[in-house]
């Protein structure tokens, strides 16, 4: 697989936030109905700072937005204080325009979670499709819960979590105690995810070398779920300096 990644080297994560934040602005703009794809984790956060100023400070508007999330924990409603509806509410949406309305994300507590993500996809497709989606990549590679082994034509459903997934959600910066995470989520699928017309994921840190250079320059594989994105169309990966200390120095 000839990889078609790019990768944006920045000097810090502060660097690597304004420049995600970038990216959406412009897209907002110039379309200010955009469909945009969000995600959870430490990384995103300061992107999400940079958007809520961007916001306070120039204007930018989400009043026309929709957003959709990769992913949610089995079990956890959106009121609990780690769930990723919770998350999302106070890191961005509180903090800027966008209808609660226009947000979507996968209900933990669905009664039945084969439907909430039918429902979800379908949802997707009724709104034109993802425009932007913003991605973090695991330790072990994952991009939204889509574990080692997730197929490439996965669709959104109900996963389990690995336990380095579990562990790295519980290392006091999320749960304190691995034995409060709970071990399913619902999660966009890696063929859900492939089909934004733009990718963007966000890497900080020298816990993420290893995975950025295997989904980077590694086999097409889904033994690392984000090498599949190396036939994206229009993927970007935008990484600090410790995140990229691994990609091949030929790039
Ligand atoms: P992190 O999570 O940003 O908290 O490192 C990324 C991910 O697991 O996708």
């Amino acid at each position: 697989m000839a990889g078609n990644i790019k990768v944006k080297v920045c000097k810090g994560s502060a660097d690597v936030a304004v420049q995600a934040a970038k990216i959406f602005a412009r897209l907002i703009k110039s379309k200010p109905d955009a469909v945009i794809g969000l995600a959870t984790g430490s990384t995103p956060e300061a992107t999400y700072g940079e958007l809520a100023r961007m916001h306070k400070k120039e204007g930018l508007s989400f009043a026309k937005v929709t957003s959709f999330n990769l992913d949610e924990y089995w079990g956890l409603d959106g009121d609990h204080d780690q769930s990723y509806r919770y998350f999302m509410n106070t890191q961005l949406f509180k903090k800027v325009d966008i209808r609660p309305w226009n947000t979507y994300v996968l209900n933990g507590k669905a009664v039945n979670p084969a439907l909430e993500c039918e429902a979800y996809e379908t949802k997707i497709v009724s709104m034109g499709g993802i425009d932007l989606w913003l991605l973090g990549i695991g330790g072990n590679g994952h991009i939204a819960f889509n574990e080692p082994g997730s197929p490439v034509d996965s669709r959104t459903r109900l996963v389990s979590l690995t336990q380095s997934t579990i562990e790295a959600n519980s290392d006091g910066r999320f749960f304190k105690d691995a034995a409060e995470v709970p071990r399913c989520a619902l999660s966009a699928g890696i063929g859900t995810i492939r089909e934004a017309r733009k990718i963007v994921l966000l890497a900080t840190g020298s816990n993420k070398a290893d995975p950025i250079a295997a989904a980077v320059n590694g086999p097409f594989s889904p033994d690392c779920p984000s090498s599949l994105l190396q036939d994206h169309p229009d993927c970007t990966f935008i990484v600090d300096k410790e995140a990229a200390a691994g990609l091949k120095k030929s790039r």
